[in-house]
């Protein structure tokens, strides 16, 4: 059993730093996945709204045998659900289909900036911290300007920045915003959606270390002080992708990794994504 460290957020609370991303699993699969995950050592759990497996997740936890308190929970309002009242009803829904007063992270999926309800979106997020039943508040996939924007408008930082970051895209820039505000970067894909898998430059490192090149990019993400989230629904990757702590990559490992970005992304650019 692995268990990930723990890095503190701005607002004090704490995360472990790698989390079971849950994305494209069926509500039917998530639960064995997400219990094979608790069970080698897994205690955050990432999915959302959309993902429309939050019950099956609510369906691992509560039979795992775990204290509630020693899982993080984190789930994410969708796009149709912006707007303050709206992204209060989604929250409920979404405590709701999980089996849970409180979620410790409560993200805004993408800022869909066309519809112009993040901001609301936000204030809505600010409240439901405040009454506690999100533990800490963060954003996905937002660029610069809509992070100016909610933290200019009322001041609060988000505590996580969850985006898309890969080999391919090393979001240098975005890194470098969130760490100015203190947010944290997760980072969604790390495994370029697996299509990083057989990369030959992330095979030599991996051989060189005697790992995969799954436990490469995990190590990789972590090691540009990210907090990193692999999805498989495989038992034995599962496992594999939480083994990355007895090994470290050196500076000839990062800088040969760092030759494969190409800015090529997986999933859609958060500037014009406002799918419903
Ligand atoms: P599967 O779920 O069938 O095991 P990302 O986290 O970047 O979105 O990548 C997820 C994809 O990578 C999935 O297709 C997943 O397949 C695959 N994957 C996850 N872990 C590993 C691994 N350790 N080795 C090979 N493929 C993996």
């Amino acid at each position: 059993m692995t268990f990930a460290p723990l890095v503190q957020m701005n607002d004090g609370r704490s995360i472990p730093v790698i989390g079971f991303g849950v994305w494209q699993v069926p509500d039917d699969v998530v639960v064995d996945a997400t219990l094979k995950a608790l069970e080698v050592g897994y205690r955050h759990i990432d999915t959302a709204r959309i993902y429309d497996n939050e019950r099956g997740v609510g369906e691992a936890l509560s039979r795992c045998g775990l204290d509630r308190d020693d899982i993080f929970v984190t789930t994410k309002v969708w796009n149709n659900d912006q707007g303050y009242d709206q992204t209060l009803r989604a929250f409920d829904r979404s405590v709701g289909l999980l089996g849970i007063e409180e979620v410790d992270l409560y993200l805004i999926h993408w800022p869909t900036p066309k519809n112009d309800l993040y901001l609301d979106s936000w204030r809505a997020l600010i409240r439901l911290r405040e009454e506690g039943r999100a533990r800490s508040i963060g954003v996905s996939n937002f660029h610069e300007a809509h992070l100016r924007r909610i933290v200019d408008e009322t001041g609060v930082i988000p505590a996580i920045n969850q985006i898309e970051l890969h080999p391919w895209l090393p979001q240098t820039h975005l890194r470098d915003v969130d760490a100015r505000l203190g947010t944290k970067t997760e980072a969604w894909s790390p495994l370029g959606s697996g299509q990083l898998i057989d990369d030959p430059v992330i095979a030599a490192v991996a051989a060189k270390h005697g790992k995969s090149t799954a436990q490469v990019m995990v190590r990789w993400s972590l090691q540009l002080g990210c907090i990193v989230l692999p999805k498989s629904v495989t038992p034995s990757r599962i496992e594999q992708n939480i083994d990355v702590f007895d090994f470290q990559l050196d500076d000839a490992d990062m800088a040969a990794i760092a030759t494969l970005e190409s800015g090529r992304r997986t999933g859609p650019n958060p500037d014009d994504f406002h799918e419903a």
